[in-house]
């Protein structure tokens, strides 16, 4: 019989992960469905007993519903209690164990792309909300030294960095003291949703003071290149999108659904491919 997934989420429509899960089912010769289920907050909990009742083996979780599932779960995850967010459900003996394959899936993008040994790179975080906590706690638990903080609300990335039982190193600053110090820095990482589409226009801090060669990483991937990614490049900075981020988090998920790790590049291609954009194999 066909196995069933999906993802639940408020709103739901847009969402790539159907696409880019059954391509993945059917290249690993899977017999299994991914749906989009459109899953109002209030009906959050109606809709993940009924996912048990009719036999669904494992689903994703997104926006609004990623912290408030935790309840409703039978366990969850050290790494997922620790950000206090799941993305990512499995079915374990009519059990549901959550997983936050968000951060995870952000590090291992940048170690594909950028670099292998993170632990002694200097890193700055901007934002301090639910993606700079699954990336900040994940990078923790990797044991990188030292991962600073900036927020427009210093109080909530001083919360983040008390809440995270990951040892580390942390200074907390405003946007405008870190853009006085991005040169202390070898990797960037902006996690807010400033600069996403529509309002492309937008960025979270001017970075004159940037070093060339610095690696500069945006969660965006709507637009495929966001201001701050364009001007970090126009700095000789080394650039990342937020696409892989994207796809391991994906394929993290599909390898903990079916034990298989899927063909992370078909994935991005095929995500390319929906925003309409070309894809680059590097
Ligand atoms: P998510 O869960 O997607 O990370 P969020 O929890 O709403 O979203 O967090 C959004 C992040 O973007 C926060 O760090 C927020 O800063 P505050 O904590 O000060 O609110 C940041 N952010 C959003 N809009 C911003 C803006 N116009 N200027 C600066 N920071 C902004």
């Amino acid at each position: 019989m066909k196995q069933l997934f999906g993802v639940i989420g408020d709103p739901i429509a847009h969402s790539m992960s159907p696409a880019m899960h059954n391509a993945a089912f059917k290249e690993a010769g899977i017999d299994a469905y991914y749906h989009p289920f459109h899953v109002k907050p209030e009906d959050l909990e109606e809709a993940v007993k009924g996912m048990k009742a009719i036999g669904v083996q494992g689903f994703n979780v997104t926006i609004p519903h990623k912290t408030s599932i935790i309840p409703l779960l039978d366990s969850i995850d050290p790494l997922a209690e620790a950000i206090g967010a799941v993305n990512t459900v499995v079915r374990v003996e009519n059990r549901w164990v959550g997983f936050n394959t968000d951060g995870e899936g952000y590090v291992r993008a940048l170690k594909e792309q950028c670099k292998e040994y993170l632990q002694n790179e200097p890193i700055l975080i901007i934002g301090a909300g639910g993606a700079a906590r699954g990336i900040y706690c994940t990078l923790a638990a990797h044991k990188v030294k030292q991962i600073d903080l900036c927020n427009r609300t210093v109080e909530k990335a001083q919360k983040l960095a008390n809440d995270c039982p990951y040892e580390t190193v942390t200074n907390v600053m405003n946007l405008q003291e870190a853009e006085k110090r991005l040169k202390d820095y070898s990797i960037i990482i902006q996690t807010t949703s400033i600069g996403m589409s529509p309002k492309t226009d937008e960025s979270p801090l001017k970075i004159d003071e940037l070093q060339p060669n610095t690696i500069v990483s945006d969660i965006v991937y709507n637009p495929i290149q966001t201001k701050f990614l364009l001007k970090a490049k126009q700095q000789g900075a080394i650039i990342q999108n937020g696409m892989k981020m994207f796809v391991y988090q994906g394929a993290l998920a599909f390898e903990k659904w079916t034990g298989i790790f899927p063909d992370t590049h078909k994935m991005e291609q095929l995500v390319y491919q929906q925003l309409g954009g070309t894809y680059v194999n590097r």
